[in-house]
């Protein structure tokens, strides 16, 4: 029999129906989407194809499938950029805005469809003259602002591939991934705003450059005019643009031609260049951003809050909301900077409400954004938000993590005012697109679960031995291709067959554990490698942590197993407080006890440790393989992926504090 190899404790009763009004005026509202794809899975995304993309020349396949290898819409041919730009205005929507961007200084630019195609048009003609052909390889490093997208448009526009690299990476990470994909030009800027101040890019894409071969020109944009050093292979984008041509055809490109390579960074491993190409990924972009988001272009404001530099950027600032022809918000910097007029006093006394402050001010409609940040405005608490109204809200949405049910619930509160129906999408940059969400007509919401697969996805939870289970913890799978799939790893097919298509035979395996409740609710139970065996029990990271959120003190939790001699591995966790908590040994002993009463025994953590911030990667995952280090008192291993790395030594000083017992 097919046994549940990853136990779990969390129940949850709550739940939550899409309101009557919200029902009213859902695109979807009812299964006949699940049902048109369950009964002819290609067929329904054909129609998908057809509906939601222009095609230059139809397709006459939908689905090459040589296991692990796929092609969508073969015969298919179409542009990227003219689905997101020409097809908009020459329907009329020309003055339509794409983007309200606001700058982290309160500076704004409303750039409607007619605006990005004049300047993608240009751009793109730049990118030509500089000797880019179709195929060729661009990098891109820059921060949040305009021409980052009209780079982006402008390498699809001519059929150059680009390689986006994180504003925050070092100099040897962008080095690395220039050098892997063999770039040919770099764009990338002076610097950028955040945190209150300009920061430098232009120095360490130099130093970068130092160690490629490869890089011929490097286009800088001005954002905020300092001092950089100026080489033979820069120019400036003003520049170029000034004398560029606005008249630049789109290629007509084969739906499998590639779109963009967008590098996830192994904490130890080779950064692995995931390989994205046109027809399939934009029908499932356009497809999930539709529909997991309601949109309705012609009223809706709709901000995804996620920096570009992240497949969540490309999928949904980008390609998804401009195919879909929606107005969308754009945002240079932190939640907690205030624009200038609100900067009174030092820093600890600025508002944290920049986000509600942009709500308000646009009348966004929908908002889409992490856990992680979540649990930062839990931390920072209700009051940032009550001065705004919020009520233009009607979906939220979240990604890059398992969201634990109290977090959803402050969202949902707080946030969605109680009457927002939260979409949980689980999704990677390997699958490109939106994977698993509820759909927010449809589906009734239990805080927490992320429900199950979107139409057309099939996704199966396994036990060790690949077996399909019902119910109870395993392996999360997809069992057949989609469009939005990657199709590779750039310049190595073998390590992309190892990586994903080994560890369960025909089977998609990307590294998450699942559940499957009685009512056949789908929750995400973290990596697997973070599952820790404690007295021969598989319990998962996230359920624990979920409970530890469950206490009114509680923002935020990370949980480890630290070896222990008794049990195998001992559960250990890392608490930051909600504001107004005084961090004391009693508290940490409730939460402790909190766990046991929620979970059972088994769950108690063998200690908890109150902290003032947690170990977190750039897009802000938490990094629990450090945090496992420190309770096991060793050396920290590679730290260069940490967004702030100070935060481990105050983790380790009051670990080294704090007392623990069995
Ligand atoms: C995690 C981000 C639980 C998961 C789009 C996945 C999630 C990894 C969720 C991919 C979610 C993302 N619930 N976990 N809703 N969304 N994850 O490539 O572990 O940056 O494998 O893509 O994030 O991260 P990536």
């Amino acid at each position: 029999m097919n046994e549940p190899t990853i136990e779990d404790y969390y129940s949850e009763d709550r739940k939550f129906a899409p309101s009557a009004d919200f029902v009213a005026q859902a695109l979807t509202a009812d299964q006949s989407l699940y049902e048109e794809a369950a009964a002819d899975r290609l067929a329904f995304w054909a129609r998908q194809a057809r509906e939601l993309v222009t095609w230059f020349e139809d397709f006459d396949t939908v689905l090459e499938w040589e296991l692990p290898f796929a092609k969508w819409f073969v015969g298919g041919k179409l542009n990227m950029s003219y689905n997101c730009l020409d097809r908009h205005v020459e329907a009329g929507k020309g003055d339509r805005v794409a983007f309200h961007w606001e700058g982290e200084p309160g500076d704004t630019r409303t750039i409607t469809y007619a605006d990005l195609l004049d300047e993608v048009s240009r751009f793109a003609n730049v990118l030509k003259d500089l000797g880019v052909h179709k195929g060729d390889r661009v990098c891109i490093y820059m921060p949040m602002i305009p021409e980052l997208p009209v780079a982006m448009l402008a390498c699809s526009r001519i059929g150059a591939p680009h390689s986006i690299v994180f504003g925050g990476f070092s100099s040897d990470a962008l080095a690395d991934r220039i050098n892997d994909a063999e770039a040919k030009v770099l764009i990338t800027s002076d610097g950028g705003y955040r945190r209150g101040d300009p920061f430098a890019l232009k120095g360490t894409a130099d130093t970068a450059v130092a160690a490629t071969d490869s890089i011929e020109h490097v286009v800088v944009v001005q954002r905020t005019g300092q001092d950089v050093a100026w080489n033979d292979v820069d120019v400036w984008w003003h520049d170029l643009m000034a004398d560029a041509s606005p008249d630049c055809p789109p290629e007509s490109l084969d739906s499998e031609d590639l779109l963009y390579l967008l590098y996830t960074s192994g904490t130890t491993a080779k950064p692995k260049g995931i390989m994205h190409t046109t027809g399939g990924y934009l029908t499932q972009v356009a497809f999930t951003h539709k529909y997991v988001f309601d949109l309705h272009p012609d009223d809706d404001v709709y901000w995804c809050a996620a920096d570009i530099g992240w497949v969540t950027g490309h999928s949904y600032i980008v390609y998804g909301p401009l195919a879909n022809g929606c107005t969308s918000v754009m945002y240079e910097g932190t939640p907690d900077t205030p624009r200038p007029e609100h900067r009174e006093g030092d820093r600890a006394s600025w508002p944290k409400d920049r986000l509600w402050d942009i709500i308000e001010r646009y009348g966004v409609t929908q908002l889409y954004t992490a856990p992680t940040a979540i649990r930062t405005f839990m931390k920072w608490g209700a009051q940032e938000v009550e001065p705004h109204d919020l009520s233009s809200l009607k979906v939220l949405g979240t990604v890059g993590e398992p969201i634990n049910p109290e977090a959803w619930m402050w969202y949902h509160t707080y946030i969605g005012g109680e009457t927002c129906p939260i979409v949980d999408t689980w999704w990677q940059t390997e699958t490109g697109g939106h994977m698993i969400t509820p759909m927010p007509g449809v589906t009734t919401t239990k805080p927490g679960s992320a429900v199950g697969a979107i139409p057309g996805v099939d996704i199966e939870v396994v036990d060790d031995a690949g077996n399909p289970i019902e119910r109870g913890g395993g392996y999360l799978t997809i069992s057949e291709p989609w469009p939005a799939m990657l199709r590779g790893i750039w310049g190595d097919p073998e390590r992309y067959k190892e990586t994903y298509w080994s560890t369960y035979e025909g089977r998609y395996f990307a590294g998450d554990g699942a559940k499957i409740d009685d009512e056949g609710y789908l929750w995400l139970l973290g990596r697997v490698d973070d599952v820790m065996n404690v007295s021969g029990h598989r319990i998962s990271t996230t359920e624990i942590e979920s409970a530890l959120v469950d206490h009114p003190s509680v923002a935020e939790a990370a949980v480890v197993g630290a070896t222990d001699a008794t049990t195998g591995q001992a559960i250990v966790g890392y608490v930051i407080l909600r504001g107004g908590n005084e961090a004391s040994a009693e508290l940490a002993e409730e939460i402790r006890g909190h766990v046991a009463t929620k979970l059972g025994a088994i769950a108690r953590p063998r200690a908890v440790f109150l902290v003032p911030d947690l170990p977190k990667t750039r897009s802000g995952k938490i990094m629990r393989r450090l945090l496992r280090d420190v309770a096991e008192g060793r050396n920290l291993g590679d730290t260069t992926t940490l967004a702030d790395a100070s935060v481990v030594d105050e983790i380790r000083d009051r670990a080294a504090e704090a007392p623990q017992e069995d």
